[in-house]
């Protein structure tokens, strides 16, 4: 029998974190992990850089069916304590966009410096190590954890999950997490794919598919396809990049969408944002001859004009032919390009799950579940970061929240 204060499941951001910051406060700690690589996610995060934090991290950044629970824990550990983190074990690091803090090498670094708190709070890390079961057997009024592993009978009066949540299974995802909690009696919010591509049904989409690689700033929505204009403003709306692929939309924007998006929802995409399109097309119609795919490439993008007008015969002609009304209607379109997806790239291809833990059965104080000495921190929480470090940084702030309570 391997005896320990605290037992930190999943050797990923979460994981890692929490388990240097409670061996740094003196608990015997184990952390195990199935897979023999620790925290994969990490390595190929930020395209291999890392986008660890964002400077500008608010509870508003986050998803979860109770929006204030990670306020307390971003509260108490800010996107400014893993800078300093970073400054103390000599990271290079560079802000890229809208907050989004890099490292300068490599993923590895981050990597490399979580280990390294690890060695520093003598924390023993069994990889690979898989978890058969797991009991609790109450002694003495207090809880006590019997875990069966691949290395042995393991016990702990505290265990921390940190398993993470479903998106790329083929590096190490899996329920671990949801099912301990279903175990305990703990509550779960529907996992669904989040931060992913979206996809649109072969034949409505085969006039966009030759426009795969095209990439361009757009405003993005979504919402109920009956949304009132009310509805409509209090949407959130991003304005990104957005990449048509082969098979639908991907790109910054879409990304981000895709974790607001529900099956049965169109997306609206405004493919000229900033731009009066109708006021453009007209002033074009009264000094011009060109075709309306020659105006119109001078506003969007000439592949996109192309496919647009090569769809409406109506629309092949020099602008100066076109009635007010079609040149109003090909602006409206564009401005509010509104379309269904039939579904996601799935978690293979996503970069978070949505959903997992219902907070309801945790508190937002220690992430101790109403199993007392339970702990979930990170993704597998029903707690989910925007595009662009925030995920990083709840892995950090809710890792640090249940280690101050361990
Ligand atoms: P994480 O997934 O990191 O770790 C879970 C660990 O648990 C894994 O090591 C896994 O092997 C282990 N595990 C799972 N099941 C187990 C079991 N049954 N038994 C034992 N161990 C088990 N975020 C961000 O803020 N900035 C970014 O740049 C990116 N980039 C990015 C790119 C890509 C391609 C992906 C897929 C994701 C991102 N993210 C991101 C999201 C970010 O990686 C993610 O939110 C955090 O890694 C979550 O940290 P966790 O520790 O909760 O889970």
């Amino acid at each position: 029998m391997h005896k320990f204060d605290v037992v930190v499941i999943g050797a990923g951001a979460a994981g890692l974190f929490c388990a240097g910051q409670a061996g740094r406060q003196g608990l015997k700690v184990l952390l195990v992990d199935h897979s023999d690589k620790v925290a994969e996610k990490i390595r190929i995060s930020g395209g291999g850089r890392c986008n660890f934090t964002n400077r500008d991290a608010t509870p508003a950044q986050f998803l979860s069916e109770n929006p204030h629970f990670c306020r307390s824990a971003l509260s108490r550990y800010t996107p400014q304590d893993f800078i300093e983190l970073l400054q103390r074990h000599d990271i290079p690091f560079h802000e890229k966009h809208k907050g989004q803090l890099f490292c300068d090498r490599s993923a590895e670094d981050v990597i490399n410096m979580l280990l390294a708190e690890c060695d520093a709070g003598q924390v023993t890390r069994w990889q690979s190590c898989s978890i058969k079961s797991m009991f609790c057997a109450e002694q003495a009024g207090t809880a006590s954890y019997k875990i069966e592993s691949s290395r042995g009978l393991i016990e702990a009066p505290q265990v921390v999950i940190a398993t993470g949540g479903l998106s790329i299974p083929k590096i190490g995802a899996t329920d671990f997490g949801y099912r301990i909690a279903k175990q305990f009696g703990l509550r779960l919010v529907e996992p669904r794919a989040a931060l992913v591509p979206l996809t649109f049904e072969g034949d409505s989409w085969a006039p966009y598919a030759q426009l795969a690689g095209l990439a361009l700033p757009v405003k993005i929505e979504t919402g109920p396809p009956d949304a009132t204009p009310k509805q409509r403003k209090k949407a959130v709306v991003f304005s990104e990049d957005l990449l048509f692929t082969h098979r639908g939309l991907s790109g910054p924007a879409v990304l981000q969408i895709s974790s607001f998006w529900r099956e049965g929802q169109p997306v609206r995409v405004n493919l000229a944002p900033g731009t009066d399109l109708s006021a453009l097309l007209l002033r074009a119609k009264a000094t011009s001859r060109k075709l309306i795919a020659n105006e119109l490439a001078s506003l969007v993008p000439s592949r996109l004009a192309d496919a647009w007008v090569s769809e409406d015969p109506a629309l092949q002609r020099p602008i100066s032919d076109a009635t007010d009304k079609a040149l109003q209607a090909l602006a409206q379109r564009l401005g509010d390009w509104q379309l269904t997806p039939n579904g996601s790239e799935g978690y293979k291809k996503a970069e978070v799950t949505v959903g997992g833990v219902d907070t309801r059965d945790l508190s937002s104080q220690t992430m101790e579940s109403k199993q007392p000495g339970l702990y979930f921190i990170g993704e597998v929480v029903d707690v989910t970061g925007w595009l662009g470090g925030y995920n990083f940084q709840w892995a950090w702030a809710s890792g640090f929240a249940c280690a101050q309570a361990l």
